[in-house]
C-alpha cells in the first residue's frame, strides 16, 4: 500500500517530524545504530539514504583493529549475539574512505568512536574536530566485546572524565553511549550529564553466551558477547525510564525496535529519538518502513509533533500529562 509522504500524516496534515537533542538538531528521529548499517555504502542500493534521521557508523578505534576470533554472531531466539570486537580499519582510514561517501549521504552523521582509554577517546575528538560536515560524535563507551570495553562506562566518575575530555577539545555535540550491563545505569548517565554530554545514546548490548553443551564449547570465539534484538527491548525500556528520572539530557533510546509500537513506546517513555540496530540485518529497509508510519502513530496519540509524545507515560499515580488522552 503507498504510504503517506514521511512528514504528513494519513489525512495529509502536516507533522514535524524534528528533533532537538541538545545541540543537535535531526530531520527525524529514525536512526541507526553503529554497527548494523555497515559504513552505509553496504546498504546504498536499497535504501534512501537521505530520509534517515542520522546514521551512526560502526565505531572507530585510533588504530585499526581485527576484531575478535570467530564465531562473532550468533542467532539466539529472540535476538543476536555477537562479538565483533570493534573490528574497523582506523581513525585516518575512516578519514579517507567512509567518511566522504558518508556526508554524501544526506543524513546527519554522528561519528562512533571509541579508545583504550580517556586519553585516546580525546585524541580521536581532536582529530575529528574542523573536520567539515560531522554532525555529532557518539562515545562508545559500552562495547562489551574488547577488553576493558565497558570499563569507562561503567564506572559514573571515568564515565564524566572521558566525556570531559571529549567535550574540552570539540565543539560537536557529544553523545555518549551508555552501557545495561551495571548496577545503577542513571548513576552512570549522571556522570555522562556532569561531563557535558549533549545526549544519551540508551543502550548497548547486553552481556550473554551461547553453549553447544554437545560439544562442551562456547559457541563464540570470544566466549561471551553481546545481545541485542528484541529480546532486550524490555531491557532498553526500562534502561530509558531510569535516566529519563535521573538527568534532564536527551536520550536515543536503541534496544530491540522492530516495529512502530517498539518506536512509540520508547518516545513515550522519554527517548528523544531511537536508533534501529538488528532490525536492519532482517531487512535493511526496517528504519525506512518505520519513518513512514511514524505520521500515522503520532496521529493516533493526538500529537502533530514527535516532541509532544516524549516521556508522556503515566507512571502509578499520575493521572494526566501534557498530551490529551487519545480517543478509543
Ligand atoms: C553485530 C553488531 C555490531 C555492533 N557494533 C557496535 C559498534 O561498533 N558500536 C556501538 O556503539 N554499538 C554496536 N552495536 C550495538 C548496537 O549499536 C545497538 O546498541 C544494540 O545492538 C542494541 O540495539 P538493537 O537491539 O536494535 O540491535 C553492535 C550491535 C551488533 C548486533
Amino acid at each position: 500500500m503507498p504510504q503517506p509522504p514521511a512528514d504528513r500524516q494519513p489525512d495529509g496534515v502536516p507533522v514535524d517530524l524534528s528533533v532537538t537533542l541538545g545541540r543537535l538538531r535531526l530531520p527525524n528521529p529514525i536512526l541507526v545504530a553503529s554497527g548494523t548499517f555497515g559504513y552505509a555504502r553496504e546498504m546504498v542500493d536499497f535504501v534512501e539514504l537521505c530520509r534517515l534521521g542520522g546514521v551512526v557508523p560502526k565505531t572507530i578505534t585510533p588504530q585499526p583493529r581485527p576484531g575478535n576470533v570467530p564465531w562473532r554472531t550468533i542467532e539466539t531466539a529472540a535476538g543476536l549475539l555477537n562479538s565483533i570486537g570493534l573490528d574497523n580499519d582506523g581513525l585516518e582510514a575512516f578519514l579517507r574512505v567512509q567518511l566522504p561517501f558518508l556526508l554524501d549521504c544526506g543524513a546527519p552523521v554522528i561519528v562512533s568512536i571509541a579508545g583504550a582509554d580517556q586519553r585516546e577517546f580525546v585524541q580521536v575528538a581532536d582529530r575529528l574536530e574542523g573536520v567539515p560536515g560531522i554532525a555529532a560524535l557518539e562515545l562508545n563507551i559500552s562495547c562489551p566485546n574488547v577488553s576493558h570495553g565497558v570499563d569507562l562506562g561503567t564506572d559514573p566518575e571515568a564515565c564524566r572524565s572521558v566525556v570531559a575530555g571529549v567535550r574540552g577539545v570539540t565543539d560537536l555535540p557529544v553523545i555518549a553511549k551508555l552501557t545495561p550491563n551495571v548496577t545503577s545505569i542513571a548513576a552512570v548517565a549522571k556522570g555522562a550529564r556532569d561531563g557535558g554530554a549533549d545526549a544519551l545514546t540508551v543502550i548497548n548490548t547486553c552481556q550473554g553466551m551461547a553453549v553447544d553443551w554437545r560439544r562442551r564449547r562456547p559457541l563464540l570465539g570470544n566466549v561471551v558477547g553481546g545481545l541485542s534484538g528484541p529480546a532486550i527491548k524490555p531491557i532498553a525500556l526500562r534502561c530509558v525510564h531510569q535516566v529519563r528520572r535521573a538527568v534532564d539530557t536527551p536520550i536515543i533510546g536503541v534496544g530491540g525496535i522492530m516495529t512502530i509500537d517498539d518506536v512509540m513506546e520508547f518516545l513515550v517513555t522519554g527517548a528523544s529519538a531511537v536508533q534501529v540496530g538488528t532490525a536492519s540485518f532482517a531487512d535493511p529497509r526496517a528504519a525506512i518502513g518505520l519513518l513512514d508510519t511514524l505520521p500515522a502513530a503520532l496521529a493516533e496519540a493526538g500529537v502533530g509533533r514527535v516532541a509532544d509524545v516524549v516521556g508522556t507515560i503515566l507512571l502509578p499515580g499520575q493521572a494526566t500529562c501534557a498530551v490529551p488522552p487519545v480517543q478509543p
